[in-house]
């Protein structure tokens, strides 16, 4: 996977008077079955998160308050892409290193996983993720 495989996906939005209401389902705004849910929440100032590539592991991210940036790189490039709305997720394909810098003052990250929880899938170590892309093996 690469970076040009990383998408902006707009979720269905239902604005009324009364307030705003989205929704996901999976196989369908989610690309992939839901086996988890995590959030991210109440993170200092100047913290980073998610300094990792995932081997199996697909992933919605969606700001459901406040904003904060996901930089993706699949070895060669880098993009960042900022999340500021509740009405849009960023897919991101497994294999890919990834980390959410820049959390404004109470921004809170929705994730959708496709697989169950394993710390065997993390790559934790960037030059091994490197090793591991440029060998073909994720
Ligand atoms: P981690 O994915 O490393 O956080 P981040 O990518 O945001 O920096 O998760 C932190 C810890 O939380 C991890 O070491 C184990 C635990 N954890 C679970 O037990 N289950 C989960 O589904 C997730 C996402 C994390």
């Amino acid at each position: 996977m690469t970076i040009e495989n990383v998408r902006i996906i707009e979720l269905p939005k239902y604005l009324d008077a009364r307030g705003n209401l989205s929704f996901a389902e999976q196989n369908n705004h989610i690309p992939f079955e839901i086996r988890r849910t995590y959030w991210i929440y109440d993170v200092p100032g100047g913290e980073d998160r998610g300094g990792h590539a995932f081997c199996e592991n697909q992933e919605v991210v969606i700001a459901l308050s406040g904003a904060f940036d996901v930089v993706v790189d699949d070895g060669e490039n880098k993009k960042t892409f900022t999340l500021n709305r509740s009405y849009y997720g960023l897919y991101i394909p497994k294999g890919l290193w990834r980390t959410m810098e820049n959390f404004s003052t109470n921004s809170f990250a929705l994730e959708f996983g496709s697989v169950d929880y394993s710390a065997d899938d993390y790559i934790r170590d960037y030059d091994e993720f490197l090793k591991l892309k440029k060998d073909g093996k994720i």
